[in-house]
């Protein structure tokens, strides 16, 4: 199939790239020229483990191209165009769907352009002739891989797409930033939503081959589908978390309840990983949205309120325990491991350090942070005085307390030891992660701080 993907975002460059794998000629389209030119020399402008060698692989075949919108010729944009443009949260929480509506219009209007040059100068601009489901046919299928709120895949279709000829399918994407290239080949499942079934069944069999139940449904419905699946998992960890906390007030350990409860497999051990909460550019913002939603719909999703809260206290926890262990924090060495949302990736996207480092400095610390990937992406988001490097050892030189904030691996397995004798009294850890063994810090002569472990 001749497919289009408008956003080279993580989600649109490994589905662009994805799809080229799989023998489908991809056009790949960003309105970004400097990141354009970067994947036309097959190469990936941020850190997704795996993703550079399938651009490689694509651009190489002659399968996966890119260009800019006003390079692409009208009748190019294929079978299918999905859309995976950014939808960020406006201040209010609702989803900001600008680009969104920019990139729905702008394929409306190449459409309407083909049309008018294979109907000649003396066609109307009517609709195309009706399927038998009363949906246009013969036009291209607009795919939106892009999260938007339950309701919105109608109302562009109603405001752009039904005039130009063009049906309308939700396929939300389930990838997880560190394993997207992963994600994209074992999906756990496929969801399908449109009012045109034909269109459905279209996009269906292009993922066939992956072996995954597929939900076929309404398009709002997928919506939905999609919100409550990233709100569902948003809930169990600040579930979690709230057990965490209770647990350092009753001296239980929360790694031992996660272990004990997620055997029970209606709870499922999964996501119940205790610490300093979610990030990233998914969860903060659906969560967001969802709440946002409720709200316009007068509905007082009680729950989800919580789940945010929640999340809000717990990325300050670090904060709350050297201010009890230390006292004051002025003049304190403290180093920061972790600036990503989580490992494997470079994202710094409501990254819990980057709420911490800045409160950490204004009482008076003297901040020193550490990521292998995201030092450049979290530069401008921090302080000037806040010395970044790659290096863990390098950040704990002299540090009296450190913040584990990410679990990358080189921070777990760092030579801890090493790292006691660059450190100075107290050598307090607090364990943001619950990523490290409590006994061997202690016996390594750090005082330790984990969350929700009693201690
Ligand atoms: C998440 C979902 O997992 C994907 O299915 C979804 O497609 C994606 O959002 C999206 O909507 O695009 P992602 O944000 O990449 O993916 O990251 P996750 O691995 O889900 O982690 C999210 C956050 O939760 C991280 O900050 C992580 O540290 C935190 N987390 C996760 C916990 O604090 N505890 C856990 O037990 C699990």
């Amino acid at each position: 199939m001749r497919i289009t993907v408008l956003g080279m975002g993580y989600v649109g460059a490994v589905a662009a790239a994805g799809l080229a794998r799989d023998g489908h000629q991809v056009l790949g389209i960003d309105v970004d020229p400097a990141k354009v030119e970067r994947y036309r020399r097959a190469e990936v402008p941020f850190y997704e483990p795996g993703l550079d060698e399938l651009v490689r692989e694509g651009v190489a075949s002659g399968r996966l191209q890119f260009a800019l919108p006003a390079e692409v010729e009208p009748g190019r944009l294929g079978d299918l165009v999905f859309v995976a443009v950014g939808t960020p949260s406006r201040a209010s929480g609702a989803a900001d769907l600008s680009q969104v509506e920019a990139a729905v219009a702008w394929v409306a209007e190449q459409h309407r352009k083909v049309k008018a040059v294979a109907a000649g100068p003396s066609a109307s601009a009517g609709r195309d002739p009706a399927g038998s489901d009363g949906l246009p046919e013969g036009g291209p299928v607009v795919v939106m891989k892009s999260t938007v709120p339950p309701g919105t895949g109608r109302r562009l279709r109603h405001r752009y797409l039904e005039t130009a000829g063009i049906a309308y399918v939700s396929n939300p994407e389930f990838l997880r930033e560190g394993s997207a290239v992963h994600d994209w080949f074992h999906p756990d499942r496929v969801v399908v939503g449109s009012d045109s079934p034909s269109a459905a069944q279209q996009v269906a069999r292009l993922f066939q081959h992956y072996g995954a139940p597929v939900v076929v449904t309404d398009t709002a419905t997928a919506e939905m589908i999609k919100y409550g699946a990233n709100a569902f998992l948003a809930t169990k960890i600040s579930f979690i978390n709230e057990l965490a906390n209770m647990c350092d007030r009753v001296g239980a350990d929360v790694e031992e309840v996660a272990r004990g409860i997620g055997l029970d497999p209606r709870i499922g051990s999964q996501f119940l990983r205790a610490g300093l909460g979610y990030g990233g550019s998914c969860f903060p913002k659906d969560v967001a949205a969802l709440d946002h939603l409720a709200r316009v719909y007068d509905y007082p999703f009680e729950l989800l309120r919580a789940v945010i809260a929640v999340n809000a206290r717990q990325r300050l926890l670090p904060l709350y325990a050297l201010r009890e262990a230390l006292g004051s924090l002025a003049g304190v060495r403290v180093a920061v491991l972790g600036l990503a949302f989580k490992p494997k990736t470079d994202d710094v996207r409501e990254a819990p350090a980057l709420d911490l480092i800045p409160l950490l400095v204004e009482e008076g610390a003297e901040v020193r942070a550490a990521d292998p990937q995201a030092v450049e992406r979290a530069r401008p988001l921090l302080p000037a005085s806040v010395h970044l490097t790659p290096s863990a050892l390098e950040a704990l030189e002299g540090a009296q307390a450190v913040v584990l904030a990410t679990e990358w691996d080189e921070f777990v397995r760092l030579d801890w030891e090493e790292a006691a004798r660059r450190m100075a009294e107290p050598r307090l850890v607090f364990d943001g992660r619950n990523a490290l063994d409590p006994e061997r810090m202690m016996a390594l002569g750090f005082r330790y701080r984990g969350v929700g472990r009693g201690r």
